[in-house]
Order: C-alpha cells, then structure tokens, then sequence
C-alpha cells in the first residue's frame, strides 16, 4: 500500500525524467527543494503527501528509457552527476522503468481509450495507492478540427467514441484518468480534459484536474510585468515576444500544428490583463545548438504622459526543464490533496502554475497567487493566515 501513485505521460521526457529523479533527490535531501512552493510556509504547512510514500509509472511512446533522459539532464547541466548516482536516486528511476506501458499517440478511439483505463487501474491497483495523480508531460499535439463538436456529456462522449470517433491522444489519458475518479493535471497545451464532456465526467467521477501548459518562463514574466502597466495606465502599443530553444520540445514545436498550439497557449495573458489587445507576435525558433537553455526575448513598445513612446526590453536564459520539474512536483501533491480533501471538477486554484489556466481567467501572477492561499488558507489553519499576508 503506497499513498500516492503518479502516473507520468512522457516520463522519458525532459520535464517527466527531470520531475521523477527530481522527486527522489529532493526527498533524499540530496538537492534542496529550490523552486517549490509547496516547501515553503504557508503551503509547506498543508497536510500533503510525504514525498516518501508515492510510486512512479507512466506511458511512453519514444525510444528512451527515463534513465538515459536523466543522463541527458546531466549532460546539459542540469541535474549534477553526483545526485542521478546516489542509490536513492537509482533505486526511485529502476523502479519507475519497471512501471511504464506503452503509450498511445495521434487521434485514437474506443480501444485505446479501454487500454489505458486497464493500465491505470491495474497500476493503481497493484500498488493499493490511496491516490493516484496522471500528469500530462507528453510532447505538444496539433488541436485537430471539430472538437466543438464533440458530445458534451460523458454518456455521449463514450457512444461516440464506440462509434468510432477518434480524438487526439491527450484527451484519451485525461478521459481514462477521470472515468477512474483519479486526478489529472495536464502541463501541455494539448487539449487533455478541457472538452465538455471531460469535465461533467470529473464531476460526475469526483476526479479533480487542472491545466493548462505550465507557466514556467516567458509568460511567467508578462503576467508579472503586464499588470505593471495595467496599474500605472501606461499603453502599452506592441509586446513582441521571441524563444530560441533546442531541447526536444523545440522540435516538437518547429511542426506548424504543435507551434501553433502553443503560440495559442502563449498569447492568452495580455489582453486579459491589459484590457486590451496590444498589437503582439509571439514567435518560436528551434536552434539545436542551445539544447534545453532557452532564450526568451521580450520587446515592449509603450505610451506615457503626453504621448511619449518608450521601450523595455529583457532577455531571459534559462533551462526550461529546471524551471518546470518544481511546479510538476509542487501540482502533483496539491491535486492529490485536493483529491484526499474530497474537492471535485477543476482545480481553478491553480492557475498560477498555468499560461492558459482552466476554469479562471485571472491571468495576473500575484492575484493567482492570493486566490491559492485562499484557496487553501482555510485547509492550513486559520492562524497562519497571518504569515500569509504580504
Ligand atoms: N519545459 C518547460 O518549461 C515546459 C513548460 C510548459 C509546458 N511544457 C510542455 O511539457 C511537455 C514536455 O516538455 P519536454 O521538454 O519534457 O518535452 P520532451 O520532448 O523532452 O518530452 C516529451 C516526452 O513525451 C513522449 N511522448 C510524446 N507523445 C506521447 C504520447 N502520446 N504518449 C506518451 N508519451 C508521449 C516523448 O516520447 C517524450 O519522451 C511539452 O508539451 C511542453 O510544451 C514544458
């Protein structure tokens, strides 16, 4: 019997490799818990989940095993070669190895929908976790057509997907994970549960999920920075934004469908915040040479007192995956105690770890990081409400 079973989509991958031998290190006190909300007062104070108690598995589609994703980290420098080798870390990954399956890609339907239930609750099963989290890691899909046509009730979703409807992969996990009453978290722009008929499902299935496309770099600036404008009444005339990655998400990305998904995904904030809709380009290069140090580039053109124009400009480095693997470890626990809490539907507390959060169209960082202290002020206890004010 564990307490808590995470089931990673894409655990080969840069964030899912990076999230599991991270979870292990952190645990084992062998890196510090830097970049973790949830180590700090007041979410530190919440009755989570031990790090201790959890079990790993996943599906995958490439070729890799997580270790050599691992191994991958490290030659980017990224994880140091001393904490993948300590036992404890080893020990966490061959374990995780012997729990991934096989995953399922593209637009697929009814069977596969029956297999990866089958995976889930054998995986959950096995193990006799109290609570299983699935998070979505997998590379960015295309958004085919038509999804709004999809039947918006969980009853005709499955008819139709034993009719024969087919619907991207993403949404398959997020369908199968919910019918479980298990808790989704979906970190990608894909479309994962964010159809109708996923969320009467979560519902229905008291499964809680939250998403998406983690808020890891260069929206987590413009949702720091935009609302600075907004205050001030300053117009902001254009916010031209630029990324040059080449990790394997990049060239995920250099394909029009998956980029065009995540420009989607990119651009959500700044109307929202400013009020209005700035002229603004959101643009992504894939340069294998930079690996997985990204650079973000931000342009802002604006308008002060009596017209004068003016600019600001920042340039952003950083390692998308170091930047991400902290909030997957910091969602994974909050969705597992909003499961144990006995919460239902989506987690809209959580859209300070999203750039395109479902259920709240809050996009302004600090505001979303009051509405989750509030959100769980009252599960903390009422005398650290204290601590918690700025
Ligand atoms: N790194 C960040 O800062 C960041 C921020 C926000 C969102 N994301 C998103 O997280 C995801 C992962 O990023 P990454 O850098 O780890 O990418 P990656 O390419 O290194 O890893 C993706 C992994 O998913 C696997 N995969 C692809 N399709 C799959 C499927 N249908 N089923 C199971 N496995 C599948 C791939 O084989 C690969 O191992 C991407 O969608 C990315 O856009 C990353």
């Amino acid at each position: 019997m564990v307490a808590l079973g995470v089931w990673v989509i894409g655990p080969a991958g840069n964030v899912g490799a990076c999230t599991i031998a991270g979870w292990a290190a952190v645990r084992a006190e062998l890196l510090p818990p830097t970049g973790l909300v949830t180590a700090a007062p007041p979410l530190s104070e919440l009755p989570l989940a031990p790090l201790d108690d959890v079990v790993f598995g996943g599906h995958e589609i490439g070729g890799r095993s997580v270790a050599d994703a691992v191994r991958g980290l490290v030659a980017e420098g990224i994880l140091p070669a001393a904490v993948v080798e300590a036992a404890p870390v080893r020990a966490a990954l061959a374990a995780t190895a012997a729990e991934v399956c096989r995953g399922v890609t593209g637009l697929v339907g009814w069977d596969a929908f029956e297999r990866v239930r089958g995976d889930l609750a054998r995986f959950r099963d096995r193990h006799g976790c109290a609570h299983v989290v699935v998070l979505n890691v997998a590379s960015t899909e295309a958004r085919p057509d038509g999804l709004e046509q999809v039947p918006a009730t969980p009853d005709g979703l499955f008819e139709a997907l034993r009719g024969g409807l087919r619907l991207p992969a993403s949404a398959i996990y997020a369908a199968a994970a919910l019918d479980l009453g298990l808790a989704y978290v979906n970190f990608t722009p894909s479309t994962g549960s964010d159809l109708p008929a996923l969320h009467a499902l979560a519902l229905a299935r008291g499964a809680v999920h939250a998403g998406s496309d983690g808020k890891t770099g260069q929206t987590l600036i413009k949702t720091a920075l935009a609302p600075m404008f907004a205050i001030r009444r300053l117009q902001v005339n254009s916010w031209v934004s630029h990324n040059i990655l080449g990790n394997d998400d990049g060239r995920a990305l250099d394909d029009p469908g998956p980029r065009a998904a995540k420009q989607h995904s990119k651009g959500a904030s700044l109307a929202a915040i400013l009020g209005y809709a700035p002229e603004s380009r959101v643009g992504i290069d894939y340069v294998p040479s930079y690996g997985d140090w990204k650079v973000a580039w931000d342009r802002i053109c604006f308008e002060g007192f009596g017209g004068a124009q003016m600019t600001l400009e920042l340039t952003w480095r950083g390692s998308d995956t170091s930047l991400a693997a902290p909030l997957c470890i910091d969602l994974i626990r909050l969705a597992a105690l909003a499961q144990r809490q006995g919460e239902r539907g989506v987690l809209a507390h959580l859209a300070v770890f999203f750039k395109n959060p479902i259920g709240s169209s809050e996009h302004r960082l600090e505001l979303q990081w009051l509405a989750l202290i509030g959100h769980l002020l009252p599960v903390i206890g009422a005398d650290l409400a204290v601590e918690a004010a700025p």
